[in-house]
């Protein structure tokens, strides 16, 4: 049989999308959970029907844990079934900020996690990995084909469209990769900002030696969590007299209250790519997966 993707109904549309920039024939996977909160998954093809080989696994892992034993079974059955050659498309790759243990005892999740991904599939695509203590991806995954992305230059665009006088910030020295690759793309000026954690909600946030006054300034950051990093920026441009806060990220977690968080520190528009399906996507990434995935559908090795 040919190539193809598999998808969830969550994921329809970016998935979608993919297929159809890459090629692909497009196959749902169907999900039932038991009252036990165990997962029954059914593909659309009967007993006597190959499975599509390369096949593509499309799911961004926001939410991770119940999605991590859906690529298992997934991925095991593939192989079951003879599928040669699989790769995972997860837009969004979790567990890749707990990278050291930051406090004794703790287990490095991104190595495990990483390792994990590594032993089912034979590629991984992924945009815009929060990688800070390592620099390449398959230090991470260890797979000769561990590919990243960025959303950056995406967005960056758009921002130049809506904003075309923009300052550029982002909010902690992690953002750095992002933020230059948006100005080198946008000619827009950038900086970024100081950040010390004390707590999954507790951040502070210094600003670059840069004036603000007058400014509209976009935050850009891979990831928004709780909001709380990206809030706290806000509040400090506004207070140095920014006229306006927008902010542009990779991956809309937006866990709870997040986006009121956001609203009340000031900010104003909230855009993100789809690698994470959210009511603020406003750039979409199939183009670039295609190209990126062109390559991995052909190599065998
Ligand atoms: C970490 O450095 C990331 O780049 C983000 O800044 C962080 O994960 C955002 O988390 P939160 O929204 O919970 O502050």
């Amino acid at each position: 049989m040919s190539a193809g993707l598999l998808y969830f109904e969550d994921e329809r549309i970016p998935a979608m999308n993919l297929a159809s920039a890459a090629s692909l024939a497009e196959h749902r996977v169907a999900r039932h959970r038991f009252p036990d909160e165990e997962l029954c998954l059914r593909l659309p093809f009967g007993e006597d029907t190959n499975l599509p080989d390369p096949l593509v696994v499309y799911r961004s892992l926001a939410h991770p844990n119940e999605k991590l034993v859906e690529l298992m079974l997934l991925a095991r059955h593939a192989r079951q079934c003879g599928v040669t050659r699989l790769i995972l498309v997860a837009p969004y790759l979790a567990y890749m900020r707990q990278d050291i243990a930051f406090h004794s005892g703790e287990l490095v999740s991104q190595r495990l996690v990483g390792g994990f991904l590594g032993e089912l599939f034979d590629a991984v695509l992924t945009v815009d990995p929060h990688l800070h203590r390592i620099d390449r991806l398959e230090q991470a995954i260890p797979l000769k084909h561990a590919l990243a992305l960025s959303g950056a230059p995406q967005l960056a665009e758009m921002i130049a469209e809506t904003r075309s006088d923009a300052l550029l910030l982002g909010p902690d020295s992690e953002s750095v990769q992002w933020v230059e690759r948006a100005a080198r793309v946008t000619g827009l000026d950038y900086g970024v900002c100081n950040k010390a954690r004390h707590g999954d909600r507790q951040v502070d946030i210094t600003l670059p030696a840069i004036n603000v006054k007058g400014r509209r300034v976009v935050l850009m950051d891979d990831i928004a969590s709780s909001g709380h990093t990206l809030a706290r920026a806000a509040e400090r441009v506004l207070t140095a007299g920014a006229v306006s806060v927008d902010v542009a990220v990779t991956h809309a977690l937006f866990a709870g209250d997040a986006l009121d968080v956001l609203r009340r520190a000031g900010v104003g528009e909230v855009w993100s790519t789809d690698c994470i399906v959210h009511h603020s996507n406003a750039v979409g990434m199939a183009p670039a997966l295609a190209d990126a995935l062109a390559p991995l559908l052909l190599d065998s090795n």
